[in-house]
């Protein structure tokens, strides 16, 4: 088969990493993929939402699977794209349609879902400037802190959580008028839940489902989950309180749910569905869907899939998924994320990186996130660098061993935090 494999960040090294262990697979190619990517396949320089030229690549290779990596090209309607044009639509897609991809590109929709098919989420109101009053009403009758969500895409920076009544006031109407553009102009304010997350991933072809090992993922830049908002600084996977009576219920309440309620609603579903949970007294609310696998989630989660990728992906997109099987490694695994200093804000870009030969000669898995050759050297191009990935017997053999290893990688300013899993 060749498969053409769409994003270019740490997931879909990781991606590409497990796909090309297929002996299904002919050529791989990835669009646009990065430094990494290409020791794994073939990069391809077409943006994962340029939908014409990936068509006329598509042809020109003979590409049977796309597998979509990231949101937008999903939310975009590449699915819509390929398979409704004549001379496209054999090529199997792993991904959702347009509307299956509201669930991310939409939270009101998400939450209207949610309701529709009584699927545990907090309570939540969806304002516009219109019902700006209603809104201030609700935040009256939620308890601090207040949980503001832009509804459209905002690559990852649309959630507000804040300490005052009077700073959710004045943050609802700042969205409002514009914070994030368009994407804020309908806010969905939420009741704030506490509890420990976890992510959850369920591949689907519509009818049959399987559970991918479940992740937790570590957003904010300081140690002891402090400071802003990162796309992620390192990932666990198995996480012991998603346990066998834990996952039941996240099967029984969220993800048959959800599954009956696209087929119920006529939404075609072939792809990812990413539960964003929050264990909220060993009762799982859903925070959040995402319509791809989770970065860096993915970069540990795929150490521990052993069934063949390519194999669970046909099945998706035949309507077999049942007929496969889902072989998952015992082990732990853990990932921790080399970022650019000054990350998430300002850094600079383009300092060599040292030490990857030793560092992919050592037990550990080294994915790109973000990287490119730049005369015969791989320099750093963007605030996640590099993901190191390890097996271990538990987390702490596990993160040990990736911690060794982000010793051996150098580049200007490198910073990562050393507390990945601390609260596992
Ligand atoms: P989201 O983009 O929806 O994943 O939100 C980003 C982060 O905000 C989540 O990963 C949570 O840590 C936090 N968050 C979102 N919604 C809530 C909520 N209702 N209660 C508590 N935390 C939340
Ligand atoms: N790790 C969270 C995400 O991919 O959105």
């Amino acid at each position: 088969m060749n498969i053409l494999l769409l994003g270019s960040g740490g997931r879909e090294h990781a991606l590409a990493w497990k796909i090309a262990q297929s002996p299904k697979v002919e050529k791989l190619y990835i669009a646009p993929g990065n430094a990494g990517t290409a020791s794994v396949g073939e990069n391809v320089d077409i943006k994962a939402t340029d939908f014409e030229a990936l068509k006329t690549f598509a042809l020109e290779r003979s590409i049977d699977m796309i597998v979509v990596g990231p949101e937008d090209p999903l939310v975009q309607g590449i699915y819509d794209f390929f398979t409704g044009d004549i001379t496209t639509r054999h090529i199997a897609i792993i991904g959702p349609s347009a509307q299956g991809a509201l669930l991310e590109g939409s939270k009101e929709f998400a939450k209207e879902f949610m309701q529709r098919h009584n699927i545990p989420t907090a309570r939540y109101l969806s304002v516009t400037n219109e019902n700006i009053e209603e809104g201030f009403a609700f935040l009256e009758t939620l308890e601090a802190p207040y949980v503001l969500k832009a509804d459209g895409l905002c690559a990852g920076k649309g959630v507000l959580i804040l300490p005052t009544l009077e700073d959710a006031k004045f943050e609802l109407k700042a969205m409002l008028d514009g914070m994030f553009g368009q994407a804020s102009c309908t806010v969905v304010i939420e009741q704030f839940l506490s509890g420990i997350e976890c992510s959850v991933f369920v591949l689907t072809d519509g009818d049959n489902y399987k559970i991918l090992p479940v992740a937790k993922d570590y957003k904010r830049i300081g140690e002891g989950d402090t400071g802003l908002n990162t796309g992620g600084m390192g990932s666990v996977t198995p996480v012991p309180f998603a346990d066998e009576e834990f996952m039941q219920k996240v099967c029984e309440r969220i993800v048959e749910p959800t599954i009956n309620g696209l087929k119920e609603e006529g939404i075609v579903y072939k792809g990812f569905i990413f539960l964003g949970l929050m264990n909220v007294k060993g009762d799982p609310m859903t925070i959040e869907y995402n319509v791809r696998m989770g970065d860096p989630e993915t970069e540990s989660v795929m150490l521990r899939i052993e069934s063949d990728l390519v194999e669970l992906f046909e099945g998706v997109n035949t309507g077999e998924l049942n007929e496969k099987e889902l072989i998952i490694d015992p082990r732990t695994a853990a990932c921790v994320i080399l970022v650019s200093g000054g990350y998430p804000e300002s850094y600079e870009k383009g300092y060599p990186i040292t030490g990857l030969n030793l560092a992919e000669a050592s037990d550990s898995i080294i994915f790109h996130a973000g990287t490119k050759m730049k005369d015969g050297h791989v320099v750093t191009d963007g605030g996640r660098v590099i993901a190191i990935s390890s097996y271990g017997e538990n987390k702490e053999e596990a993160l040990k061993q990736c911690y060794k290893v982000a010793n051996m990688i150098g580049f200007e300013d490198k910073y990562y935090r050393k507390d990945i899993g601390f609260d596992l």
